[in-house]
């Protein structure tokens, strides 16, 4: 009888303990595949998000390397590979990526994070130690196609190898602006092309949770 009372004191406690923890930490949706090796992309691709907070160290070449070729291989119409990609670590170009977005911006309002442009130490770029630009053919109909299918290997690669990225939609129109065009050709980017995306690479200092997803907009017909 004695036992039994105590039994039932010690599994209310219990269940107060659970209730308790519960309240206390918001559940986050984990995406966790259990799958085999090859099938390891799929939690690669559920996983990826947008970093935008980078530590100071630098991503070192032979993950360049890799996250270059992973982007060249990704599949263009008639293979044409219609890019043309920079890796840009020089401090002073970076800085002036952010030069050029400060001027633009100047009374204009902006959503997602560009929107905080005036607070001190904005980054355009997140601060990111690496800034990725791709540049596509303006005469390929599916140039722009075929650099959204490489911008996203450089984006599930960076991620395997431990790396952050986001790209960079904001800065897009500014790099293509008539009296930008000396950073393209200080780039090096070729006549006939223009700025499509470009991508912030580092090390990530953030975990960010996975923004919606709105499942409805797949529907399957059978
Ligand atoms: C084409 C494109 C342009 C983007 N431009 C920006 C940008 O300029 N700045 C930024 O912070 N995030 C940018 N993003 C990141 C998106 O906001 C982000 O991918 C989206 O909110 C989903 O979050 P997730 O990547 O973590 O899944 C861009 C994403 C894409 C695909």
């Amino acid at each position: 009888m004695l036992f039994n009372s105590s039994l039932k004191k010690l599994c209310s406690f219990a269940l107060i303990l659970v209730a308790f923890i519960s309240c206390q930490e918001p559940k986050i949706e984990q995406l966790v595949y259990k799958g085999s090796d090859k099938e390891a992309i799929i939690s690669n691709i559920l996983n990826r998000r947008a970093i935008r907070k980078y530590t100071l160290e630098q991503v070192g070449i032979e993950k360049i390397d890799t996250i270059m070729r992973s982007a060249i291989y990704a599949p263009s119409a008639l293979n044409k590979q219609p890019w043309e990609i920079r890796v840009v670590q020089n401090p002073t170009i970076l800085e002036e990526f952010n030069k050029r977005f400060m001027a633009f911006a100047q009374g204009k309002e902006f959503q997602g994070s560009a929107a905080n442009y005036k607070r001190p130490g904005f980054s355009i770029f997140h601060s990111a130690p690496t800034v990725i630009v791709i540049a596509s053919d303006k005469s390929n109909p599916n140039a722009k196609m075929d650099v959204g299918i490489a911008l996203q290997n450089i984006l599930l690669s960076a991620d395997a190898l431990g790396l952050g990225t986001c790209p960079l939609g904001t800065l897009v129109p500014i790099l293509n602006l008539p009296e930008n065009q000396d950073l393209l050709k200080l780039l090096n980017i070729p006549e006939g092309y223009e700025v499509a995306i470009n991508v912030a690479l580092g090390y990530p200092n953030e975990s960010p949770t996975a923004p919606i997803r709105y499942s409805d907009k797949v529907k399957i017909i059978q």
